[in-house]
């Protein structure tokens, strides 16, 4: 049976795209394999990148402040990536960067069968709304946060919600007010 330690041995000596040769360490995931939600971010940055560890830098301290005001502990999440390994000058994901690296996160998913997906930016909303047949709802993050979106698995229901991404927060303070008003839906899931 597959597991999470054996995706993490997977990642580790992965070379099915060229980012593998720039990074430091991969950065799988963390949290609760357990979890009812999942989290899913764009890649790892310079902090992740070192600590193998995500969410770790400033934009993991805006999602910390976001997950306490809506009532959430790290420890009862999973957080993962689309990229599993960090973009040099953490330059936007390539689109064969994601097909390659998709493999991962699909094992992640079929492991921990979220109830909740939250997509953390365009490139995490656009992925997950695709594989889960909402295509057709796919629009900018602009558009989508903060909305609940309803999807049927073989064996649930799941909900997709996409937020801006939390790194946002970090250069424009209105963002913030934005991303706590969203992640009160979080509440009503
Ligand atoms: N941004 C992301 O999308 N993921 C991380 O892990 C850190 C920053
Ligand atoms: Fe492999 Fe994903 Fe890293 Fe590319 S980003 S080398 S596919 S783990």
């Amino acid at each position: 049976m597959d597991s999470l330690d054996n995706i993490s041995k997977d990642v580790f000596n992965c070379k099915r795209c060229g980012l593998y040769k720039e990074r430091t360490n991969p950065v799988l995931g963390a949290g609760s394999p357990e979890a009812k939600i999942i989290f899913i971010g764009e890649a790892p940055g310079a902090n992740e990148d070192m600590r193998g560890i995500p969410f770790c830098g400033a934009a993991g301290r805006v999602l910390d402040r976001l997950l306490e005001k809506a009532g959430i502990g790290r420890e009862d999440i999973y957080i993962t990536n689309i990229l599993k390994c960090r973009p040099p000058e953490n330059r936007n994901p390539r689109e064969e960067e994601i097909k390659a690296c998709a493999v991962y996160l699909e094992r992640q998913i079929a492991i921990i069968k979220p109830r909740i997906i939250c997509c953390l930016g365009n490139f995490a909303a656009s992925y997950i709304m695709r594989k889960f047949g909402l295509e057709d709802k796919i629009e900018g993050i602009s558009k989508i946060h903060g909305k609940i979106f309803s999807a049927q698995t073989l064996f649930d229901s799941i909900k997709i919600v996409p937020f801006y991404h939390p790194a946002v927060a970090t250069y424009n303070a209105n963002m913030m007010n934005i991303l706590e008003k969203d992640f009160e839906v979080l509440k009503k899931c």
